[in-house]
């Protein structure tokens, strides 16, 4: 056992604390991380306003990239030493998804079977729910083992760390659940880290053309920088129109996007997803809606009438062991700026004002560097 210094939230509501915090030695199938980066994630902040689940304290952090440290006794995958990108989908291989090959769909992902501890003050020895099973606000964490996942050491932390939660979401959301392939046409609304992150993976997957939309200026900025071709202000014009404009002219006959990325998580902007895309097309949900939130009213002969899927992308369908080495090739190769996400490196007592400057619009990630 060992004590580092972690960011926990301790109640609902309260800002996020330093503390003291005991990290377990690992146990079988079990590893100690030393974490070097972890981006601040929507879901940190979900988690400290109570919105996940009411688990207090939580051991905040889970978009991370770290070296390994030590392992339990029967791990073979990774070492010490081993250089890592956190994941939260440790795939089982025993459940009924993994076993009928649908590994991204795996219903039992392992987490540390130990707990991390607080280790001052009046509840010292309470135990910590960290973030998504990883809890990476913190010098060293204890996770599964399958949650660490080896890619190039050369690759810098801050940047390749985000492919951990958001920006695989985004990659995954536009490539593995939407499968857009080259000359397919995308259209990506909300263009924050998530949806910003789809348009790259679009470019990746050579879709055409890809079209920005959002709100906000600064982001459709940022989303060209990243590869979109088309931009589209929905403040000032009606995005389903200008996404069907688009395609019409663009993609002889088409009424729409062949895929629709909603990376907002709201139920105005998945109905224009529904309506944005062409006859068969596929709309993926990936923003995160709260729990009040309902499907828009559309008419049932509506989604008959147009066919096609309506998809739900959780971590972006992703496979840690398959996407993330080949998206960390991809960058070191020069062909995926992961650099452009991180928009400012931050220490761990700034995780209140990187919450604070997420509603501001100009950033796409704060990384805390530990
Ligand atoms: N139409 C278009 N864009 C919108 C709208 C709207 N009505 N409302 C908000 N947006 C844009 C914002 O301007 C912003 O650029 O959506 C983007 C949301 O980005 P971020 O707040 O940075 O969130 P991000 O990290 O990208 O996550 C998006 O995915 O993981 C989930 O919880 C996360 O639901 C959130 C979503
Ligand atoms: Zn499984
Ligand atoms: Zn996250």
């Amino acid at each position: 056992m060992q004590q580092v210094r972690a960011v926990i939230a301790r109640s609902k509501g309260a800002p996020v604390e330093i503390a003291t915090i005991n990290v377990p030695d690992p146990g079988p199938g079990e590893a100690v991380v030393k974490v070097l980066t972890c981006g601040v994630c929507h879901t940190d902040l979900h988690y400290r306003e109570g919105g996940i689940n009411d688990d207090f304290p939580f051991l905040l952090g889970h978009e991370a990239s770290g070296i390994v440290e030590s392992v339990g006794p029967d791990v073979t995958d990774v070492a010490p030493g081993d250089f890592v990108i956190l994941n939260w989908r440790a795939v089982c291989g025993e459940c009924r998804a993994c076993k009928r090959g649908d590994l991204h769909y795996c219903f039992a992902t392992h987490n540390a079977k130990q707990r991390m501890t607080l280790a001052d003050g009046p509840d010292a020895g309470t135990e910590l729910s960290p973030a998504l099973g990883i809890g990476a606000f913190a010098e060293k964490t204890l996770v599964a083992a399958g949650q660490c996942t080896k890619v190039d050491p050369a690759a810098r932390p801050a940047a390749v760390g985000l492919l951990g939660c958001g920006v695989m979401a985004g990659i995954g959301a536009a490539i593995n659940t939407g499968q857009v392939t080259r000359g397919r046409s995308i259209a990506v609304i909300g263009c924050g880290g998530v949806g910003v992150a789809a348009i790259a993976g679009a470019a990746l997957a050579g879709a055409s053309p890809i079209i920005a939309v959002d709100i906000d200026a600064k982001k459709l900025e940022k989303a060209r920088a990243m590869g979109a071709t088309h931009t589209v202000d929905s403040s000032a014009v009606d995005p389903v129109e200008e996404i069907k404009r688009i395609c019409a002219g663009t993609y002889a006959g088409a009424e729409g996007a062949d895929v629709v990325v909603e990376a907002v998580g709201r139920p105005e902007t998945w109905k224009q997803a529904f309506y944005a895309r062409d006859l068969a097309g596929t709309v993926v949900l990936v923003g995160v809606p709260t729990p009040d939130m309902v499907v828009p009213d559309i008419p049932l002969i509506d989604v008959f009438g147009r066919g096609g899927a309506l998809k739900s992308s959780w971590y972006g369908d992703c496979l840690p062991s398959r996407d993330f080495p080949m998206l960390v090739d991809l960058y070191q190769q020069g062909r995926l700026d992961l650099d452009a996400f991180v928009t400012e490196e931050i220490g761990i007592g700034d995780i209140e004002a990187a919450f604070e400057r997420m509603h501001h619009g100009d950033v796409l990630r704060s990384v805390v560097v530990l």
